[in-house]
């Protein structure tokens, strides 16, 4: 339950309010995390969040993309390289991603909830040849709240894997489709049996998202969604984070639909 201390060595602006922090271990590491899981981040004397692991870089430093919405994640958006930030983690279950070797994989991410699914697209792209069709479909409000451009543009220009993008408002300069981003999914060759879904964004995206795949033949148990709720220990214990049976830290944050769906469509959860 101790926070370890991390200094911040690369500082990235995303969008107007996305920041990515580039952390290494001042002493100890904590241990490797795997792509899907989070930490809680201590911004000393303002407070602890979890923030999904956006990246696992060699030399034990981690990556965190934080979007300010309040005082915590603000105060981490705005650490400057050498400042301190304490983590606790890696926490929660992965995406699994070695389990969809062998079939399709289609990853869908709105707005910030690329950041826990970049570490998967580099497992993919890393380990290219265990999967067959690789899929991935990336929404934003704009073009500029579409977290890590340059990455997403340099994966679309590789041609190794199939990346499709949309905005709900578009730009002159926008050459990508408009809409919400379940309207990507009939574009997108599905062999239901073979294919495993991930998708993160907010909770709404993820309903009418999973709606889609659902409609499409993919069985709900092969479909895998990453959920927030709030969180203060992170680990099990005060039940902050519960939504119905599942305690999202231990059990989630990375469930399959099959869990999740029945628990979501219940108003008082
Ligand atoms: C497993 C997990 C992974 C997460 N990964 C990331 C990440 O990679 N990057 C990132 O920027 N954020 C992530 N979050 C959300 C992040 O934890 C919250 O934005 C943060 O806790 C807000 O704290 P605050 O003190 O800055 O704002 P607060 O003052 O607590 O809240 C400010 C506003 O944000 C809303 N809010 C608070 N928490 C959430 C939440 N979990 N979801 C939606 N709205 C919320 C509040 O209702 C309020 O309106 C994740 C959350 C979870 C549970
Ligand atoms: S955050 Fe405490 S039980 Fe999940």
């Amino acid at each position: 339950m101790v926070p370890v201390p991390y200094r911040v060595v690369g500082r990235a602006r995303e969008t107007a309010d996305t920041v990515t922090l580039s952390l290494e271990p001042v002493d100890q590491p904590i241990t490797t995390p795997a792509p899907g899981q989070f930490n809680m981040l201590y911004a000393f004397g303002v407070g602890e969040v979890p923030i999904s692991i956006s990246g696992i870089d060699a030399g034990h430093r981690v990556r965190h993309t934080v979007r300010a919405v309040g005082a915590v994640s603000q105060a981490l958006c705005a650490a400057e390289a050498g400042a301190m930030v304490g983590v606790r983690g890696p926490f929660g279950t992965d995406w699994g991603v070695d389990s969809a070797a062998g079939g399709d994989v289609i990853v869908i991410a709105g707005g910030i909830g690329l950041a826990p699914l970049r570490p998967v697209v580099h497992e993919l792209l890393h380990n290219r040849r265990q999967f067959r069709r690789v899929t991935v479909l990336v929404g934003a409000r704009s073009p500029e709240e579409i977290v890590f451009r340059g990455e997403v543009a340099s994966w679309q220009a590789s041609a190794r894997i199939t990346v499709r993008t949309t905005v709900d408002y578009a730009t002159a300069a926008w050459k990508g489709e408009v809409g919400v981003v379940p309207t990507l999914i009939e574009r997108v060759t599905i062999d239901p049996e073979v294919t495993t879904v991930m998708i993160c964004g907010p909770e709404v995206m993820l309903r009418f998202t999973a709606a889609e795949v659902l409609g499409r033949g993919v069985a709900a148990e092969r479909v895998r969604v990453s959920m927030e709720r709030n969180m203060q220990c992170g680990v099990g214990r005060c039940g902050h984070c519960q939504l119905g049976p599942v305690l999202v830290c231990l059990n989630g944050p990375v469930l399959p639909w099959s869990r999740v769906g029945p628990l979501v469509a219940r108003r008082e959860l």
